[in-house]
């Protein structure tokens, strides 16, 4: 019989360092205004100079796994969901298997951009659910202060660093009900870094045109966005045999409140039963996810027994959602 994956441990960190909209109204042409009625966002995080993804990673995933009660040591397996690795060699997750003295442990990270937590968590069900593994570390993030243009003020005031961590093991009841993602690579130029890898490596040229940023063509992910986050939800609480009126929680990736509204309008919830930390954190890409589902776990807005759906959408083109009976 197939054992069943759940989510036993949730954990998460942000940086200290606040920087609100008013911030932006000194160096480029916007607005608290603008910023506050068009996404939501009224501040977000930023790593300290010096800081790595990998520390925010670590912290998050030190909280995961105290909360899940288990031993470093006893970790299978650590998927880090990042597009801001510390470096392109080695992986984060290698240095948080490191750090965390997980030697039990594989470790390889996967860039699905913002559904990437999604994309982790589906991986990580496969192997519990196939007995493989006992335990697994997933961890979504993001340092994208450092691949934001500041003189771009279509994607400068969205996004924000942060990371959030599950370990997810067997478990008895409840579980991760169903996991479904997809990508649609003709969308691939909709948000992209042009820069650093192996088409355009790193040269004078590159860093003085600020090609090692991100570019977004905004309305068209907007559009692809509502869409998607709607479509994989439903195809997520079908594969889970259930209704979208047997949903406790909805936790959705934080790109845009009006993105979050629309999604939720088309599903029928109320938005008391969905988790909006835009206001805080900007965009956290892979991070969105999981810091968002750990702060509705302290909080006490998703209590054992619910179910909760989380759903993604981003660069690449890239989707996932899933539904879990929380069993925390
Ligand atoms: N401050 C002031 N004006 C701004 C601005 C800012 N920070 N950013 C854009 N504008 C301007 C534009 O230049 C444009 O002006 P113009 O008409 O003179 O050219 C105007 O606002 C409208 O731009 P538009 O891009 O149509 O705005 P929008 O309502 O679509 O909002 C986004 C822009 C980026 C907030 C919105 O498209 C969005 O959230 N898209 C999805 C992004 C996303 O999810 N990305 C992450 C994927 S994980």
């Amino acid at each position: 019989m197939k054992n069943k994956a759940g989510i036993i441990g949730v954990g998460s960190q942000v940086p200290e360092e606040r920087v609100d909209n008013y911030y932006f109204e000194h160096i480029m042409d916007t607005s608290d205004e603008w910023i506050t009625t068009r996404t939501g966002i009224k501040e977000r995080r930023r790593i300290a100079e010096g800081e790595a993804s990998s520390d925010l990673a670590f912290n998050a995933a030190k909280k995961a796994i105290e909360s899940s009660r288990i031993k470093p040591e006893e970790l299978d397996m650590i998927i880090v969901s990042t597009i801001t690795p510390d470096s392109s060699l080695p992986s984060v997750s290698c240095i948080l298997q490191d750090k965390l003295g997980a030697v039990n442990a594989a470790a390889f990270d996967l860039s699905a951009a913002c559904s990437g937590f999604v994309y982790g968590l589906t991986v990580a069900t496969q192997f519990i659910e196939n007995g493989m593994y006992e335990n697994i570390l997933v961890v979504g993030v993001e340092t994208l202060s450092t691949i934001t243009n500041y003189e771009d003020r279509k994607t400068a005031v969205l996004f924000g660093d942060g990371a959030g961590a599950a370990v997810v093991g067997r478990v008895e009841e409840g579980g991760i009900r169903s996991t479904y993602i997809g990508a649609d690579g003709s969308g691939r130029d909709y948000l992209q870094i042009s820069a650093g890898g192996s088409r355009m490596p790193a040269s004078h040229e590159s860093v003085d045109k600020n090609l090692h940023k991100v570019t977004m063509s905004g309305s068209n992910v907007f559009k692809f966005a509502v869409r998607k986050m709607e479509e994989a939800s439903i195809i997520a609480i079908e594969k889970a045999g259930l209704a979208p009126e047997d949903i406790n929680f909805y936790v959705p990736h934080q790109a845009n409140i009006r993105i979050i509204e629309a999604s939720a309008k088309r599903l029928g919830l109320d938005m008391e039963k969905v988790y909006v930390n835009i206001d805080r954190y900007g965009n956290m890409s892979s991070a969105s996810i999981p810091v968002a589902m750990d702060e509705a776990y302290r909080e006490g807005k998703i209590k054992k027994g619910d179910n909760v759906v989380i759903v993604g959408f981003g660069g690449g083109l890239t989707w996932g959602s899933a539904v879990i009976n929380w069993s925390l």
